[in-house]
């Protein structure tokens, strides 16, 4: 059953969300029992990696830099504690509040998030209206149960505004789709309601040792987090690190941080760039001459100063900005391989999902490259592992951004596997 099917899992798409099952079966194979034991995601998206972990009865932490990811994680670990029969009971009041001021015409208090500028309305006037007359209805409830219809409005909010993803966030109107002039917003959430009530019972049912701690997500970037942790405390690390692809997580959810408040100007947004891994090719491209930590692997400078030397004439879109910006994403693969090391105990294992890339023409293998660093860290590489290299629509990380891109064939997607000796 794929991620968007999946109790839990399904409360909220992610462009780049891990499979679950190639989660289930890492821990199947490097936690096989009895004992549960701590496992990491440092980048942990939307919690996949967490989720599955806290279901197999292990204790889940995360690390993630984007507020809305981490909201999102923390909401699906906190399933089992979720009052189905109380949310029930809000969501019958919410359409009934719903179609009220549908037949009243009763002007909505709330208003839209004022920095969130778009190029086109995000929503057309009367679904505007009824989003906001949504807001007004979370504004009356208590902190968990609005949490959920937050989440839920979230879950739902692209869907009938005039963007969609394709893969990127844009209009739907440049790729031939007609704009949403009217929908029924109140159902829609909804029905999003009421699928997390059946999903909070089956997580209840499921969870295995009821009587932990939930999972735990920190808001912060992993390089400066992962000393929060007691050194040689992991027992298992699965993750999925941002691709070199400049695949841009921050502006992608900028609908959902703008409208649920976690960014109120572009600042907010700028710090996460900065925070995340290898910043972005826009933060790079500027600068003269990025370098290198020099404990990094002659191949992989060799690779970087190809790709430098390419297209000179484009000035930032030449090679040096992408040099730049593979500069600084290996120099941040270095800092997570250390951060790994802290955390990890000895014979622990680090399966790390990574694709590959191709800059300014110039092939990069990023599985490779990362284990070469890992190795001058030392830890062992056990195993580099290419599941399928077809992938569209079905890879690891279940993200269209690659599957678009793969049609010659030349991405592939790898797992690393990293024993910390
Ligand atoms: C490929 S996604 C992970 C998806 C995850 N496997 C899932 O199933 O949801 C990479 C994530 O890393 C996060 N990220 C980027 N830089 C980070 C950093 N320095 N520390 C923690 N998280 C970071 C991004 O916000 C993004 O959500």
């Amino acid at each position: 059953m794929a991620n968007r099917e999946a109790p839990v899992h399904r409360w909220v798409p992610w462009i780049a969300g891990f499979s679950r099952q190639f989660v289930q079966d890492a821990l199947a194979r490097h936690l096989p029992g009895p004992a549960p034991g701590v496992v990491l995601d440092p980048f942990a998206g939307v919690g996949t990696t967490l989720i599955e972990a806290d279901i197999a009865g292990h204790t889940a932490v995360g690390f993630e830099i984007n507020p809305y990811a981490v909201f999102v994680a923390r909401a699906k670990l906190g399933a089992h504690r979720l009052e189905s029969a109380r949310l029930r009971a809000s969501i019958r009041d919410f359409v009934a509040f719903m179609e009220e001021s549908e037949r009243t015409g009763r002007a909505p208090k709330a208003s839209p998030p004022a920095a969130f500028r778009t190029r086109a309305p995000f929503y057309s006037p009367a679904v505007e209206r009824k989003v906001l007359s949504a807001f007004d209805f979370m504004a009356t409830l208590d902190a968990p149960i609005a949490a959920l219809f937050r989440l839920a409005f979230a879950a739902t909010m692209v869907n009938y505004s005039n963007y969609s993803y394709e893969p990127s966030l844009g209009r739907k109107a440049s790729v031939g789709r007609p704009e949403v002039e009217d929908d029924d917003v109140a159902d829609v959430i909804a029905a999003k309601l009421s699928q997390m009530a059946d999903d909070a019972g089956w997580y209840r049912d499921t969870r295995a040792n009821p009587e932990r701690d939930d999972g735990r997500v920190f808001e912060q970037s992993f390089f400066d987090g992962y000393a929060k942790l007691a050194e040689g405390s992991v027992d298992l690390l699965v993750t999925s690190p941002p691709y070199l692809n400049n695949y841009h997580y921050n502006r992608n959810t900028r609908p959902h941080l703008y409208w649920l408040g976690f960014c109120t100007a572009p600042r907010d947004l700028k710090r996460l760039e900065t925070l995340n891994v290898g910043t972005y090719w826009q933060n790079a491209r500027d600068e003269e001459c990025i370098d290198l930590d020099p404990s990094i692997d002659e191949a992989i400078r060799e690779a970087i100063e190809a790709v430098r030397a390419r297209n000179p004439d484009k000035g930032i879109y030449g090679g040096n900005g992408w040099a730049n910006y593979a500069a600084r994403y290996f120099n941040d693969c270095a800092r997570f391989l250390d951060g790994a090391a802290w955390c990890l105990r000895p014979g622990a294992t680090a399966l790390v999902v990574i694709g590959n890339s191709i800059l300014q023409g110039v092939p990069i293998p990023t599985d490779r490259f990362l284990a070469a660093i890992a190795a001058s860290r030392g830890f062992q590489v056990a195993n580099i592992h290419v599941p399928r290299k077809a992938r569209v629509g079905s890879s690891i990380v279940q993200s269209s951004v690659r599957a678009g891109k793969a049609n010659g064939g030349a991405l592939y997607e790898s797992v690393v596997e990293l024993r910390w000796l």
